[in-house]
This record gives C-alpha cells, sequence and structure tokens, in this order.
C-alpha cells in the first residue's frame, strides 16, 4: 500500500469515528458562543474548538448537521481549514449548517491560501517570495535543487489533502450562497485585534483573510 493511500484511509478513519461518536446527538447546547472550527492543535481558550480529532468535540465537518442547536454561537473562526473541503458538496452545505447555528449579527472569520496571491506570485517570481517567507514559518522545504514553482503546486493540493483555493470573489459566492452577507477582506492582523486570543499565524502573505456578517 502506498504511503499516500495510507494517509488517506487514516484520515478516513478518523472521519468514520467522529460520524459514529456524534451520531443520533441533534441539538447541543455549546458550552461557548464562540466556535473554532477545525482547530487542529490550536486549542483556544473560552472557544468550542472542533476538529476530526483530538478536539473539545471531534466531528466530521461533511457531516451534517452539525449537533448544535440553531442560533447558538455568536462568533465563528476557521484559519486553513476549508481548502480542505470540496466547495460544492462540503463547503457550502457547511456554510449554510454554519448559518443556521449563527446568531444573527454573528461574525464569521475564515482564512486559507488565495488563489489570487499563488498565481500571482508565479508571475512575478515563480512564487520565490511566498517560499521564503513559508520558510521563516517552519513550512515545507523542497528537494536541494528543485524549482521553487514546486511550492506553488504544494498550496494547491498539498498531498492530496487541499481540494480548492478561493479569491475574494469565489469565497464571497460560497459564502452569499450560504446566506452571509457584507463579506470583506481583511487581514490576520484584523482578527487577531478582535480575538487577542488567538496565537498569530503570520500567513498573511500567502492566505486570503474573509469576514462576513449573519445579517440582523
Ligand atoms: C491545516 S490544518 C489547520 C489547523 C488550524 N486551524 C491552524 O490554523 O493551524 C487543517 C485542519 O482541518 C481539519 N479538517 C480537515 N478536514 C476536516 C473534516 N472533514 N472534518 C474535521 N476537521 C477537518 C484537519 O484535521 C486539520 O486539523
Amino acid at each position: 500500500m502506498s504511503e499516500r493511500t495510507i494517509l488517506y484511509l487514516r484520515f478516513d478513519w478518523l472521519r468514520f469515528r467522529a460520524r459514529c461518536s456524534v451520531r443520533g446527538r441533534r441539538g447541543l447546547e455549546s458550552p461557548s458562543k464562540k466556535l473554532h472550527l477545525g482547530c487542529g492543535s490550536r486549542h483556544v481558550n473560552g472557544w468550542l474548538n472542533i476538529d476530526v480529532r483530538g478536539s473539545d468535540f471531534d466531528v466530521d465537518l461533511a457531516n451534517l448537521p452539525l449537533p448544535w442547536k440553531d442560533d447558538c454561537f455568536e462568533s465563528v473562526v476557521s484559519q486553513q481549514v476549508i481548502e480542505h473541503l470540496d466547495l460544492r458538496l462540503e463547503l457550502v452545505p457547511l456554510l449554510r449548517d454554519l448559518f443556521r447555528m449563527a446568531k444573527s449579527g454573528a461574525e464569521l472569520w475564515l482564512c486559507c491560501p488565495d488563489l489570487e496571491k499563488a498565481c500571482r506570485a508565479y508571475a512575478v517570481d515563480h512564487g520565490l517570495t511566498l517560499y521564503q517567507d513559508a520558510l521563516t514559518r517552519g513550512g515545507i522545504v523542497l528537494p536541494e535543487g528543485m524549482p521553487v514553482q514546486h511550492y506553488i503546486n504544494d498550496l494547491f493540493h498539498q498531498d492530496g489533502s487541499h481540494k480548492n483555493l478561493y479569491d475574494l470573489e469565489l469565497m464571497t459566492w460560497a459564502l452569499e450562497s450560504a446566506g452571509f452577507s457584507n463579506c470583506e477582506r481583511v487581514t490576520e492582523g484584523e482578527m487577531l485585534n478582535r480575538f487577542s486570543e488567538f496565537p498569530p499565524r503570520r500567513d498573511d502573505v500567502q492566505s486570503i483573510y474573509i469576514r462576513a456578517i449573519k445579517p440582523k
């Protein structure tokens, strides 16, 4: 079995396990009005940190509806997660479910690798600046002598785990399809000013940050 197949099987197993643990659970009260979606190892105090494993409450984000009741979250933050979901089959349905669980006036803050920045970076310097920025943050290291444009490839597919990248127009379409409005480009700094409890990722150079609102 290839290394890639083992990776996929392992992640599918985690998704299956999370699905089984949530089965039959609906309308739950959340311990926090703030939802941190796809937290990974970054558990943020005061937030309900969810992911497929090792979180406050393990879920498969593609297994909807999520178990919490309607109108229960005031803020939702998700960093570097939506690119792991299929746009039409998984992300738009997830955004609709987040809309259901968001209180009116709730804020949704998302970020992911920026489609526009990746394409511009290739045209400008084959991705060298993006790659150098990633190296300062401990990102992937390309094998000695490999042309740097492979870093752009990696942003797009990341060993098969990335499904789509987004620019402002595409993400706004997805958010508005789900009912959100006032979609605007923001920066990581603005997100950290709003929620100072989040540790910085310092990934503005390659990422797009967007904020949207559930209309009142
Ligand atoms: C690149 S990591 C980002 C983690 C964290 N948000 C951060 O900023 O470092 C992507 C996260 O999305 C989670 N994820 C991807 N697909 C998922 C799914 N279908 N259900 C639950 N979590 C998922 C992964 O488990 C992983 O923790």
